[in-house]
Parts: structure tokens; sequence; C-alpha cells
């Protein structure tokens, strides 16, 4: 029922410092930080979690999800999920991941062809971030 109390909403400019911490702290997707790509759960005036959908030239990507430390497992990273999902621009959501279990549980399938730039993605940001093992995953709306 905490869900309640949790309000999803476009991020805004000033939003994107504390964006920028967590991402560096929780070692995310750092690229193209543009706050227009995300949105933040929060909790009254506190932001308990975050975000995005980041275009490719191709492909958008569903990404750069955290929650804080102290609200993990109350189901804000679904909630997160979810929203971003439904306003995804493409049937096909396409996520880039190293703990697929996560996502399996969510609908997510590992995908093989991936797409080119999602692949040289993994392996440009995921190998210096030390994400051993990340895969591309996609959901496919209207399945
Ligand atoms: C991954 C993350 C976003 C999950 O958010 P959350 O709000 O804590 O998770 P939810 O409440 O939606 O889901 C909880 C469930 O997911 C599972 N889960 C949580 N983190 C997990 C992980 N790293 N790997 C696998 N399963 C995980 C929990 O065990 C729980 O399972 P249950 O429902 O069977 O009990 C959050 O742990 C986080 O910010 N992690 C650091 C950043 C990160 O790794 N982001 C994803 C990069 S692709």
């Amino acid at each position: 029922m905490i869900q309640m109390l949790i309000k999803i909403r476009k991020a805004l400019s000033d939003d994107m410092s504390f964006i920028k911490e967590c991402i560096e702290k929780f070692q995310l997707d750092d690229e193209d930080l543009d706050c227009r790509q995300f949105v933040v759960a929060v909790e009254g005036n506190e932001i308990v979690g975050f975000g995005r959908i980041r275009p490719h030239k191709e492909v958008y990507e569903l990404g750069s999800i955290g929650v804080v430390e102290h609200k993990r497992n109350q189901g804000i990273g679904e909630m997160i999920i979810k929203y971003l999902i439904d306003n995804f621009p493409t049937d096909d959501v396409y996520i880039t991941t190293d703990i697929p279990e996560y996502f399996k549980k969510l609908g997510f399938k590992k995908t093989e062809p991936s797409p080119k730039e999602l692949v040289e993605k993994l392996e440009r940001i995921c190998k210096s971030k030390c994400r051993e093992g990340a895969i591309v995953m996609v959901y496919k709306k209207g399945d």
C-alpha cells in the first residue's frame, strides 16, 4: 500500500543533480543525461527513484533505473518500469542490464540478435562500469 504515497512525474532540471549523484553511486548509464528523458518517483518532496527513456539513433532504451537504498524492495522499481513501458514510444521496449532475473519477472526476454547500437553501448558502458554479463532484453508491448 506504500505505493499509494508514491507518485511518478517528469523530472525537472533541478532534480538532475540528485539523479546524477545516484547514477554515479549505482554505476548506471551516465551518457546523454538530458532531464527531458527522465521521470522521478517521489514520496512527498523526496525523490525515491528514477528512470528514463533514452533515444538512440534507431531504437529507444528504457534505462538508468534506480531506487534509493532505503526504499528498495517495496515495488518502486517495478512502478517506474511499468510507467515507462506505458509511455514508451515503440512496441519494442529495450533494456540493457546485468540483472536479467529482475527484468524477467517483469516480462522482459533476452533478445538476439540485438540492435547493433545497444550491443555497442553494452561494450562501451557496461564494461567501463564493470557490469559483467550485461545483456540486451526486450519487452514486447501488446504480446
Ligand atoms: C534494481 C532496482 C531498480 C530494483 O528496484 P526495487 O524497487 O528495489 O525493486 P522492486 O520492489 O520493484 O522489486 C523487488 C523484487 O525484485 C528483486 N530484486 C531486487 N533487486 C534485484 C536485483 N539486483 N537482482 C535480482 N532481483 C532483484 C527482489 O528480490 C524482489 O523480489 P520478490 O518480488 O520476488 O520479493 C534497485 O534495486 C536499484 O536501484 N538497484 C541499483 C541500480 C540498478 O542496478 N539498476 C538496474 C540497472 S539495469
